[in-house]
Order: structure tokens, then sequence, then C-alpha cells
């Protein structure tokens, strides 16, 4: 299936995780921490280290390694902290 990582179109298998599909699409670093900005990427790919937060279709602070591809996803790179809510 498809799927959208910054923007481009990435083919990635059924069953994939978001997490992978960044990897597959040749991001290291799939996020920024939010105090110094330094690049962090997905390490333990099973819901433990939080290193790969993504925002995934328009919802930021998702844990990428945790959440399956569907058709269409749009995965963006977790930029810093997160907008408080309002
Ligand atoms: S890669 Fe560690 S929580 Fe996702």
């Amino acid at each position: 299936m498809s799927v959208l990582v910054e923007g481009r179109a990435v083919a990635v298998p059924e069953g994939a995780s978001a997490a992978a599909a960044m990897l597959l699409a040749g991001l290291i670093a799939t996020r920024e921490s939010a105090v110094s900005g330094a690049p962090r990427g997905p390490l333990c790919l099973m819901g433990v280290c939080f290193d790969c937060l993504a925002e995934i279709d328009g919802v930021p602070n998702r844990q990428a390694c945790m959440v399956p591809v569907a058709p269409g996803m749009r995965i963006l790179r977790q930029r810093g902290a997160r907008e408080a809510l309002r």
C-alpha cells in the first residue's frame, strides 16, 4: 500500500508500522527532541523508548512504531514539543 511520509509517497507492506514506513522512506532521524532539537529516530520499535514520536494523520505525539499503516496515511516528523491544546 502507499502512505505519505513528509509528503512523499512510499510503498509499504501491509501490517508495517508507521515507523517502518519512515525508515523505508530513508528517514533516520524521525523527530527532534523537545528540549535541544537533537535528532532522534526509532530505537526499540516496541513502544518503550518514545524516540519514534511522529505526527500521523494530523495527530502529533504518536508512537509511530505502535501504529499500523493504512492506505493514504500521512506521516510527518515530530518537530520539537507538540502544541498545547487550546
Ligand atoms: S521506537 Fe521506541 S517507542 Fe517507538
